[in-house]
């Protein structure tokens, strides 16, 4: 069991694998500027592999692929083979916009995908153009429907609030879990990235005390679900007689980081400590070879005994190297 210095049990790794994206939503990659790591660069299926063996004999069970856009890799069916293929691998997701899975999704669910996570800020198409930009409605659909005919599911909606763009239109998408089984996910916006980027996120941050308020208002008092597991960063509600979960991500207003048990890569092969800090620990040379495991695994503890207790974020601490593309949600 991989404790860190606060005791809490690490036990769930994110990893990018690639940090390009065929969107623009406004709060995470501006239209210019934007730098990607090169695709030699980039973990190997093979390496990913590794790396997720030397996880499990430290005693990591879930793993979720990230970007990014994770289906803009074309070798992500071999990736999610690597990695299926290790022994002691519980749960194995991905988190995605979606518009690549009416392609995609009957090959990744036969490759041993357990779930998706859908991101999607509005079921409103004039504002899904502002706040995702290049999103469509058609292809949101497509992109659930794909999900849903392929198995990947319970299927999870993302949806990340933000101040005059969606933050009306919650009460839409949580509209839908009366008639459907999904969870829909509000989430509260971090300043990531330093400069505009934190900038605008600051000023654009809708706590979810508003967002529940305002579906409340429509619907009545959401009624608690219990806590199925307590590392679950999301607090769980329904809508009186609904079939669905509503669920609010609350980083900023009402942090988890006490229950954090997560660890997370970038792309190019870098553990990144914690969302909300700059702090990395470069594995990649050692993700190349079986020589390097030993030293890998060693890393991985020792990035894990590094976490951070929590974020400090009201003492102006961010994180000011990268924006989730560059990480990974
Ligand atoms: N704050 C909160 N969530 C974010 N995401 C991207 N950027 C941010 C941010 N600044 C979310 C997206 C996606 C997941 C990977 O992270 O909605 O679902
Ligand atoms: Fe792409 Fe997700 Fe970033 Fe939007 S939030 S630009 S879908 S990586």
């Amino acid at each position: 069991m991989p404790l860190d210095g606060f005791k809490r049990d690490i036990n769930y790794l994110r990893i990018s694998v690639i940090d390009r994206c065929n969107l623009r939503c406004t709060y995470c990659m501006p239209l210019e500027g934007l730098r990607f790591t090169p695709g030699k660069e980039l973990m190997t299926p093979e390496e990913i592999g590794r790396l997720v063996r030397v996880a499990v004999d430290a005693g990591f069970t879930k793993f979720r692929l990230s970007g990014g856009e994770p289906t803009l890799r074309s070798d992500l069916e071999q990736i999610i083979r690597e990695i299926r293929s290790v022994d002691g691998v519980g749960e194995l997701a991905l988190t995605t916009n979606g518009i690549l899975l009416p392609k995609l999704a009957p090959a990744l669910a036969d490759a041993g995908l357990d779930r998706v996570n859908l991101h999607i800020d509005t079921l409103n198409e004039t504002r899904l153009r502002q706040v995702m930009r290049f999103n469509e409605l058609s292809q949101v659909q497509a992109g659930i429907d794909a999900a849903e005919a392929a198995g990947l599911t319970p299927l999870k909606l993302n949806t990340v609030v933000v101040r005059d763009l969606n933050d009306e239109d919650v009460v839409h998408l949580a509209a839908q879990t009366l008639e459907r089984d999904w969870h829909v996910r509000f989430i509260e916006l971090m300043p990531l990235g330093g400069g505009e980027n934190a900038a605008y996120s600051r000023d654009r941050f809708v706590p979810s005390a508003q967002t529940r308020a305002l579906i409340e208002e429509k619907f009545g008092a959401l009624e608690p679900l219990p806590v199925l597991n307590p590392s679950d960063e999301s607090r769980n509600f329904r809508i009186g007689g609904g079939r669905g979960v509503i669920g609010f991500i609350s980083p900023v207003s009402e942090p988890f980081c006490g229950n954090c048990n997560r660890m997370r890569i970038t792309a190019a092969g870098r553990f990144h400590l914690c969302l909300l800090h700059n702090d990395e620990v470069d594995v990649r040379e050692h993700l190349r070879s079986a020589a390097g495991e030993e030293r890998l695994r060693e890393l991985l503890m020792l990035a894990v005994g590094r976490k951070p207790s929590g974020h400090d974020l009201a003492a102006g601490v961010s994180n000011e190297l990268r924006t989730m593309y560059q990480m990974g949600g």
